[in-house]
């Protein structure tokens, strides 16, 4: 049987490569691993990247597997979902895995200048109602540069018509450098085999027959950032009411 989630959180505080630090917990004890993830707990000099809103980690742990040069940090609040990656990550032993359980919105207290090289943002919420809570927003993308190496790569996966639309339209108004972008990954020829990890959201949304969507930019450190004064269409199947959306079980 599986575990109920006072068991997967006592795990979780058990494990060695998860640190738990949601607002209430970093007002009171600073982050001391700011600027020495790699000194202190990788014990080495790799590159970082983060996985923002890392529900079950698949992204961190796959990406894991295939570069152990590289080092990996899912972020998310939710410990009973991380619980899958890190576990799954702490019985194949991998050293370049960690999971930060935290708010998004306070990231950069985690990481210093320059800290991390790279950023993926796998099917995060649209947000639609809030620019300033999308993760692809200009006030995330000011938050990101704190810690993101000078032109770092952002990778965005998602479903929604509405972040990706709102995504470009941030890119073109700032004019930062895209190196992919298509609005159907899947149909799109350039699948390999990184593109091509199936995220826990990502695979309820493609049982529904919605295409994925993907764009990798560049986040340079020099220039102001605006935000588009844009109105987007909104996701409709978003806006079903819990009881009408068969299959797709958003509160795990
Ligand atoms: C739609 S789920 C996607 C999860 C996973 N990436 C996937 O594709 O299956 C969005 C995730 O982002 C997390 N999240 C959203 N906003 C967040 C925030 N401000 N701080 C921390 N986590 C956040 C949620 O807890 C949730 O696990």
């Amino acid at each position: 049987m599986g575990k109920n989630k006072l068991e997967k959180f006592a795990d979780m505080r058990a494990y060695p490569h998860v640190f738990e630090y949601p607002y209430s917990v970093v007002d009171n004890v600073p982050f001391e691993m700011k600027g020495h993830w790699g000194r202190d707990f990788f014990k080495n000099d790799n590159p970082i990247v983060l996985e923002l809103g890392c529900g079950r980690g698949e992204y961190t742990v796959g990406l894991a597997r295939r570069y152990p040069d590289k080092n990996f940090i899912g972020v998310d609040i939710k410990g009973a979902r991380m619980w899958t990656g890190a576990t799954e990550a702490y019985r194949e032993g991998l050293a370049n895995v960690a999971f930060l359980r935290t708010n998004i919105e306070i990231i950069e207290r985690f990481f210093a200048t320059g800290e991390v090289s790279e950023i993926w943002l796998t099917f995060s919420d649209p947000q639609m109602k809030k620019a300033t809570k999308r993760l692809t927003s200009t006030y995330f993308m000011e938050r990101y540069r704190k810690f993101l190496v000078d032109g770092g790569l952002v990778h965005v996966k998602t479903d929604s018509n509405f972040m990706f639309t709102y995504t470009r339209y941030m890119l073109e108004h700032n004019h930062l450098p895209v190196e992919f972008l298509t609005d159907d990954l899947y149909h799109s020829g350039l699948v390999d085999d990184i593109l091509g990890i199936r995220t826990y959201y990502e695979q309820q949304w493609l049982d529904r027959g919605l295409t994925i969507k993907y764009v990798k930019f560049r986040l340079p450190q020099d220039g102001a950032l605006q935000e588009p004064d844009i109105e987007i269409e909104l996701d409709d199947y978003r806006s079903y009411n819990r009881s009408k959306r068969s299959g797709l079980q958003t509160s795990k």
